[in-house]
């Protein structure tokens, strides 16, 4: 599988490097009107790859997309300190009207997946402006944020992350909702789970994860300007459900009716193979996160309509 990545930043080049050392795609190419900068980046990937697999990784145009069977938008601007994803929306909208027509010029079958912010949005943008049919544009969503949630659920339980199953959904951003009521620990409730083990999910205990959760880009951001490693492995992992066809549920977003919002980007777990996004599943609620999940696909589907496609 080939795989084309628009925009060698340190979301890109992270992106491109997961993938390289999980040979999530024999093939990559790195687009960036910095030309430089893809190259220098495409070089240094290049050579992490005889250390894990066969990934040949080069720089170049958009002609040299052709072929690729999922390209990887990853342009536009990131967060300044204490900005919110929203507030990137104007300048990185102008940025996919530029580039989404270029990258269907040249691959009009591949499966676009969205990472720059505010990621839902911009996901609904690139399918308004591809054409494509919503499951074929995949925004990372909230794939992070659940990643963020399962991490601080194993460390507080002690145990695997890949053992937690809980979710993020809605909106990847301020008004994210964390579905404590479906989560499990293995096949266990999460509170059973916690009390076994003799580690309750106290209120500060959950204040703690929610805020670690919400907070996280924040707080990385004033320590580093950007986050990037665990948003290029989640790119990463998208794209080895899409590559192998896995039918892997992830929280991703795509355009669709979310909570009785109709035609609104965010995120819910969806079943992820060789076509895309091809279900959407609505997981158990609380009376309270269903409201939230509601509230927060109203603002996304609100924002969006006064962004001019
Ligand atoms: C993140 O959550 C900034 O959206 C990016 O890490």
């Amino acid at each position: 599988m080939k795989l084309g990545i628009i925009g060698s930043g340190m979301v890109g080049a992270a992106a491109a490097f997961a993938c390289t050392l999980r040979g999530a795609a024999s093939r990559i190419v790195l687009v960036d009107i910095d030309t430089a900068r893809a190259r220098a980046e495409a070089e240094d990937i290049a050579h992490a790859a005889p250390f894990a697999g066969a990934t040949q990784i080069d720089a170049g145009d958009y002609d040299d997309l052709a072929g690729s069977g999922i390209v990887i938008m990853a342009c536009g601007v990131g967060q300044k300190p204490g900005e919110t994803r929203l507030e990137l929306l104007g300048r990185n909208a102008a940025v996919f009207r530029s580039v989404v027509g270029e990258v269907m010029r040249v691959c009009p079958d591949a499966i676009l997946l969205v990472a720059s912010n505010p990621v839902d949005i911009m996901g609904q943008i690139a399918q308004a402006l591809s054409g494509l049919p919503p499951g074929r544009v995949i925004a990372s969503g909230t794939i992070l944020d659940t990643a963020r949630f399962r991490w601080l659920l194993g460390r507080h339980l002690g145990i695997a992350p890949r053992s937690v199953h809980a979710y993020v959904l809605g909106e990847h951003g301020d008004s994210e909702v964390l579905a404590w009521s479906a989560a499990r620990a293995g096949s266990i409730s999460l509170q059973g789970f916690a009390e076994q083990v003799g580690a309750p999910l106290t209120p500060e205990v959950r204040d703690r994860i929610d805020n670690g959760v919400r907070r996280a880009a924040y707080t990385i951001i004033e320590g580093k300007g950007a986050t990037w490693y665990g948003i290029g492995a989640g790119l990463a992992r998208i794209v080895s459900a899409i590559a192998q066809d896995e039918g892997a549920v992830l929280t991703v977003s795509t355009l669709g009716d979310v909570m009785g919002v109709q035609d609104v980007a965010c995120s819910v777990p969806r079943v992820v193979g060789a076509q895309g996004v091809t279900e959407d599943l609505v997981p158990d609620l609380s009376p309270a996160e269903a409201d939230a999940l509601r509230a927060s696909a109203e603002m996304l589907r609100d924002t969006a309509a006064a962004v001019p496609v």
